[in-house]
């Protein structure tokens, strides 16, 4: 049984609330209201039991434990910063080498944006000097023929027009090479919230033309973007170029999990022709101009995995579904289609200008619940993928492709991703690490076939002892220092005996942020070194363990659950967060933080979101000029009735991407 929530300690109240006031009651409510987001986006999977039950003891733990959580709050509380520690050999275990001294720019800070302040207000809020506008929301048209958006007369045909439900990651793609004020805008729609989508909805009794309205809101919209010389960007319900993918939608998988017996159903003797695509999270575009987009939470859309051994390590359902789509559609009861669900947790690849393109399902980079699909080449020109495993106590990995990248021929690219191995990440607790293979056969994988690495990936690297971490989210890779930056968004289950140098905090409430350098700046290296850049939190809290690059905390702004990344043409990161109005009491927000120079930590929020919607799927044009950013799940689990946010019109809350972008012109962030 697991515990309830009580008993997980999750109605205590921080010091921090205390402090500020809160009276139990709106703890407990607030807890209340993030819990809903955690049933829906994910099945709660903080509230199961880790599917990680490996054993696999971190590398480090062991020393680890010496490193106790006490001394790292006591350091703060004294007012010692943890910079210090950093050059002492404890500090070197905690954090690795010394933060970026050799490497930090001697120039002046390349953000120049003035912070703002948390808040719970209802809108999108941006730095003084900038601007933001609405470009597409839920319901728009994307496909001629498109009917209006009708709140009380929503259909599954009519939906499979539209823009879907959840923007997370957004990809732009230019028209023409190096073009920023007209492109493509490829958006995923990760998941369904029925209550905020149907008036009157009925979680007990869902109807058949629900399920498949939200089959259909699932997926990407692709739309044509530009911009005015406002500086404001709009879509064009008209474009040619717009398509939809949803879960219906035809694709095929490849590589070697592709025509396996565990991917043969009775609906596809073959294998390899898969409907649709469920979940997706962040994403990524390829250097041949392809989306990757993750599937993640795919377990929650399917029900009855009985006799399947390996559905816990997956959490997929072995009664019925919270959803109970399978009661509906025989695909996703896994009693009678019992091999359907290992068809998903996959990176696919889109082609954003071929709408006629199938998407291809790469079995080659594992099946696990996938956040980032983070492209960079190596020093030889194969292609390295790096992708995190978003559940907590599991992994980070890495793809490297069997072939090169072919700057003539963006065909034979769209074969690259189907051959290759894959790596799973071992942090040790000096500030090194290792990306241990995942091959079959292998001395650690002896009676494994390639297409079993592939399908059941996660207890593949159960198996070679990859380091279990805090729910790693977005990655991506700085193309001025060449470090890759990875999210552990949370993990509030991990105890103090679990702690370990790259999740140093237990239980860890707030998230980090890691630095990792590939050996030699290749990014096929086999051995890395890591630091922790950020531990998030209230840096104003001294009971709170936090640390920012070893930056002023009194000049900083509070930030947890750090979640998607962008990287803008200086190398400052932007982070945007997913949990704070159940962490901090503040919406979610998209901060910049400079990694390097004299201001490498000094983080600053520079956009709000409204109740109940995180940000998510931060993306620059190439000009750097314009900032897009979904705004996901407003006002989510309130229903339709009394929504706490009516986002973006004043009716009822809208799923919508924005963009922001500096008055008069310029470079966002400068
Ligand atoms: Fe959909 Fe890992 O967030
Ligand atoms: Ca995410
Ligand atoms: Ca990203
Ligand atoms: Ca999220």
């Amino acid at each position: 049984m697991p515990a309830t929530r009580a008993e997980q300690g999750i109605v205590n109240m921080s010091s921090e609330e205390a402090s500020r006031g809160f009276s139990p009651l709106n703890w407990i409510s607030r807890q209340a209201r993030s819990v809903y987001h955690c049933q829906i986006s994910c099945d709660d999977a903080c509230f199961q039991p880790a599917p990680n039950q490996s054993g696999n003891e971190p590398f480090a733990a062991v020393l680890n434990r010496r490193i106790s959580r006490r001394s790292l709050v006591k350091a703060a509380a004294v007012g010692a910063p943890l910079l210090a520690l950093s050059t002492s050999p404890l500090g070197s275990q905690i954090f690795g080498s010394a933060p970026l001294a050799s490497t930090a720019s001697a120039a002046s800070s390349t953000v120049g944006l003035v912070s703002i302040p948390h808040d719970l207000d209802d809108q999108v809020n941006v730095s003084p000097g900038y601007s933001s506008n609405v470009i597409v929301r839920w319901g728009d048209a994307v496909l001629p023929g498109a009917p209006e958006f009708n709140l009380n007369g929503q259909t599954a045909e009519a939906a499979a027009k539209q823009f879907g439900f959840n923007c997370d990651y957004n990809g732009f793609f230019p028209l023409l090479p190096g073009q920023s004020k007209r492109g493509l805008l490829a958006v995923n729609h990760e998941y369904t919230s029925g209550i905020d989508m149907f008036p009157g909805y009925d979680a007990d009794n869902v109807t058949a033309e629900q399920v498949a309205i939200e089959i259909a809101s699932h997926g990407m919209s692709v739309v044509e973007v530009e911009r005015a010389e406002d500086g404001s960007w709009s879509y064009s319900p008209s474009s040619t170029h717009n398509f939809r993918i949803t879960g219906e939608t035809p694709m095929k998988l490849t590589g070697p999990g592709a025509g396996s017996i565990y991917t043969i159903t009775n609906a596809d003797p073959s294998g390899v022709d898969v409907l649709g695509m469920f979940n997706n999270c962040s994403g990524g575009r390829t250097p041949w101009g392809t989306i990757l987009t993750a599937e993640e939470n795919f377990h929650q859309y399917f029900g009855n995995a009985v006799n399947d051994p390996r559905a816990p390590r997956y959490g997929v359902p072995e009664a019925e579904s919270r959803r109970h789509w399978e009661d509906f559609n025989d695909r996703f009861d896994l009693d009678q289609e019992p091999n359907e669900v290992n068809r998903h947790g996959y990176l696919v690849e889109i082609d954003p200008y071929d709408p006629t393109f199938t998407p291809r399902k790469h079995t080659a980079m594992g099946r696990f619940k996938h956040e980032a699909a983070t492209t960079t080449l190596s020093d030889d020109g194969r292609v390295v993928v790096y992708s995190g495993d978003d559940q907590r106590f599991d992994y980070v990995y890495k793809f490297i492709s069997n072939d090169r990248y072919n700057v003539f021929s963006r065909t034979a690219n769209l074969d690259l991703l189907s051959t290759g191995t894959l790596f799973a990440a071992r942090f040790n607790d000096d500030g090194t690490g290792e990306w241990l293979p995942l091959v079959a056969g292998s001395p650690q994988l002896p009676t494994w076939t390639t297409a079993g690495v592939a399908t059941f990936t996660r207890i593949a690297a159960d198996a070679v002892g990859a380091t279990p971490m805090d729910r790693p989210e977005d990655i991506e890779v700085n193309p001025v220092n060449h470090r890759v930056y990875i999210a552990l968004t949370n993990n509030t289950r991990r105890t103090v005996d679990e702690i370990d140098s790259a999740n140093p905090r237990g239980p860890n409430t707030h998230g980090h942020i890691l630095e990792l350098t590939e050996n030699g700046g290749d990014a096929a290296s086999r051995r890395f070194t890591w630091d922790i850049f950020i531990l998030c939190g209230d840096p104003a809290d001294d009971e709170q363990e936090t640390y920012f690059a070893g930056f002023d905390k009194s000049q900083l702004d509070s930030i947890s659950a750090p979640d998607n990344f962008a990287i803008d043409l200086n190398g400052n990161l932007w982070i945007a967060t997913d949990g704070q109005p159940s962490k901090l009491n503040q919406a979610d927000s998209i901060y910049v933080v400079p990694t390097a120079g004299p201001e490498r930590g000094r983080i600053r929020r520079f956009m709000t979101g409204v109740p109940r919607g995180e940000l998510a799927g931060p993306e620059f044009t190439p000009d750097f000029e314009t900032l897009f950013v979904s705004v996901q799940h407003p006002g989510e689990g309130d229903g339709l009735d009394e929504p706490s946010s009516t986002f973006p019109d004043g009716d009822f809350p809208r799923p919508s991407v924005v963009a922001a972008y500096k008055d008069g012109g310029g470079v966002v962030g400068t």
